[in-house]
């Protein structure tokens, strides 16, 4: 951990206005600079720094931050390397302190660890002709298995821990690298056994966790370390260390399995990274971020697989790469593909894999016969919904192309997305409204307001403090961040700290939760008198806001078994619709008085 006074030093001697020129152009607008926003994309300037807060804001898309926020940002830095980035601009010397430089030890005594483990895990394969054949019979040759340091762990519950405690290392290291587990009677047993073993590294090559596979049919197929100090799975990719040497497409694949991607570098597709089964998330987004723009999504064809990839397009779209999806026939997973087919079978998909809009109408077919006049109209509703987002050379593009795969004239298609950007145009409208310079502003959902103004009033006093820790607990609250902060404010606020806001904002490190904390901050003091019943009111909003989600969700099943003409079942969640509906009332009755 960085200490406060560091991140202080750093952000008074990195002014926010000089370091954000360094990316966009600003002009002075009275006590502001103002600019186009680097964040979204726009044409009139509604960016405003402020110079006297070292703040920035964006009317036109919400975001907010501080100066190392914003480098975070643009940078695609994580925080601790945005701390020193800036820290070296201005000639800080970041001499770590005691509790940070103690974490690093421990870091170190685990990368040792699980090396050690590793290298044992190797060894031992060695001596197990058994295991050595499956994974030959699985097409894998000696020098894959030494460049990925595949292992065995043997039968027997404590392998690993004499071993390891021979070397010299306590039982609680081991436990806590997840290499052993906790037994009944304080007694320690190995986490893997009779297992394929599989290190799993991080970008720089460092051992951080395992994976363990079975040899047979028997569940569960692998097992893998747990999340620990040094293993943080959704800030990982396996293979990444591999796969950004000599990257100069800067173009990677995702795969889902640690055979997928192992196989792949095998047969020289080496930019090939495995997200081991797991939802992609937008730490790991940030990640690849740093070493490709274009991304190749090769999930399997599984439905699993299909709903895994909609999620992760949606997650990488965020970071704006260039994306495609690849489909790998047959339903075979890369692994088998390239194996059955080769090298060069895999790189014609990889050619010919389809652009995300592609990929999503041609998930709006599925199960739609365009022989029947019905399914084709329901088909272009959908794909008029997806291209509405395009620009008009690509609308025009896929208009033509549909028509022709339809035999419906363009100029219908055209009708029907004029209509379907009427509905856009109206919600964008409810969430855009304009200000007095004609500047359209971001309107935050309510919700979101009540979580900000409830963090700014506990704030604002211990009392009030006590009271809103008594009618809302922070698992109640919606968004991550504001967990996150309310998390550090009832950590702390009890403790003699000087500045607590100066000492959270130090603490805000990820970019999601420093904009709302600088919103939070620049929130108007509230008055005092009647905050009871703000806090109430502010409370209902975010209920209310999680029972219209619910009802959502139960409309959703509701038409989905009406569709399949299961009206018995849909009748179970109409009766909890009016349930949640009439709570809905009751919150709205509540407001009004
Ligand atoms: P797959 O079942 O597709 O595995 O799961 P695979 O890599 O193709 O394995 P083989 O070919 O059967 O040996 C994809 C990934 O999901 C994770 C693993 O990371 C796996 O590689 N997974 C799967 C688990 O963590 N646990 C499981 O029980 C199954
Ligand atoms: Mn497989």
């Amino acid at each position: 951990m960085i200490s406060e006074e560091i991140i202080e030093k750093v952000k008074e001697q990195n002014d926010i206005v000089d370091i954000i020129s360094e990316n966009v152009k600003l002009k002075k607008a009275g006590r502001n600079f103002v600019g186009l926003c680097p964040f979204h994309h726009e044409k009139t300037p509604s960016f405003s720094v402020s110079q006297d807060k070292q703040i920035y804001k964006c009317f036109g898309c919400g975001e907010a931050g501080n100066v190392i926020s914003f480098v975070m940002k643009i940078r695609n830095l994580p925080f601790v390397e945005t701390i020193k980035y800036l820290a070296e601009k201005a000639n800080i010397d970041i001499d770590i302190d005691d509790n940070s430089k103690a974490k690093r030890d421990t870091n170190e005594r685990f990368y040792k660890i699980n090396v050690e483990a590793a290298k044992y895990y190797f060894k031992n394969l060695q001596y197990e002709k058994i295991v050595i054949d499956y994974l030959k019979r699985r097409g894998i040759q000696n020098n894959t298995i030494r460049k990925f340091g595949l292992g065995y762990a043997f039968k027997g519950w404590n392998n690993v821990i004499k071993y390891l405690k021979n070397k010299g290392y306590s039982e609680l290291d081991l436990l806590n690298v997840g290499l052993i587990i906790k037994g009944r009677n304080n007694s320690f047993y190995d986490r893997f056994r009779e297992r394929v073993i599989f290190p799993v590294f991080d970008y720089r090559g460092k051992v951080i966790g395992f994976g363990g596979r079975v040899l047979d049919d028997s569940k569960p197929k692998y097992l893998n370390s747990p999340e620990t100090q040094v293993f943080k799975k959704g800030t990982n990719l396996y293979g990444l260390n591999f796969a950004i040497k000599d990257n100069i497409n800067r173009t990677l694949i995702i795969v889902e399995g640690y055979m997928d991607c192992i196989s792949l570098h095998q047969y020289g597709i080496t930019n090939v990274v495995a997200s081991l089964g797991t939802a992609l998330t937008s730490n790991q987004a940030k990640l690849l971020k740093r070493y490709a723009d274009k991304i190749i999504i090769a999930y399997d064809a599984d439905l699993a697989g299909q709903k895994a990839t909609i999620r992760g397009l949606e997650i990488l779209k965020k970071e704006g790469f260039d994306l495609r999806v690849l489909t790998v026939p047959e339903g075979k997973d890369p692994d088998e593909f390239i194996r059955n087919n080769g090298k060069e079978a895999f790189s014609k998909l990889v050619e010919s894999s389809l652009p995300f809009i592609d990929y999503r109408i041609k998930m709006a077919k599925y199960g739609l016969n365009l022989k029947n006049r019905e399914m084709t109209i329901k088909y272009i509703h959908k794909v008029a919904e997806i291209i509405s987002e395009l620009d008009p050379v690509e609308k025009d593009v896929y208009i033509r192309k549909i028509s022709e795969e339809t035999n419906i004239k363009q100029q219908a298609i055209y009708d029907l997305l004029s209509e379907e950007i009427q509905k856009n145009v109206k919600i964008t409208q409810n969430m855009y409204t304009r200000n007095d310079f004609g500047q359209k502003l971001y309107l935050e959902p309510a919700y979101v307001k009540a979580e900000r103004n409830l963090i700014k009033i506990m704030l604002q006093d211990i009392e009030n403090y006590e009271y809103i820790i008594s009618v809302i607990s922070v698992e109640e609250l919606i968004i991550d961040s504001h967990k996150k902060i309310f998390n550090l404010i009832s950590e702390n606020i009890k403790n003699d700290i000087e500045n607590i806001e100066a000492y959270i904002e130090a603490r805000c490190n990820d970019t999601e939760t420093l904009k709302e904390w600088i919103i939070i901050e620049q929130i108007e003091p509230i008055n005092k008198e009647n905050y009871q019943e703000l806090v109430n009111d502010y409370i209902r909003e975010i209920k209310k806001f999680k029972l219209e989600e619910s009802k959502k969700e139960i409309m959703k099943k509701i038409k989905e078994y009406e569709s399949k003409g299961l009206f018995q079942e849909s009748l179970k969640f109409v009766k909890e619709f009016e349930i949640i509906q009439n709570e809905i009332m009751q919150i709205n009755k509540c407001e009004r008085r």
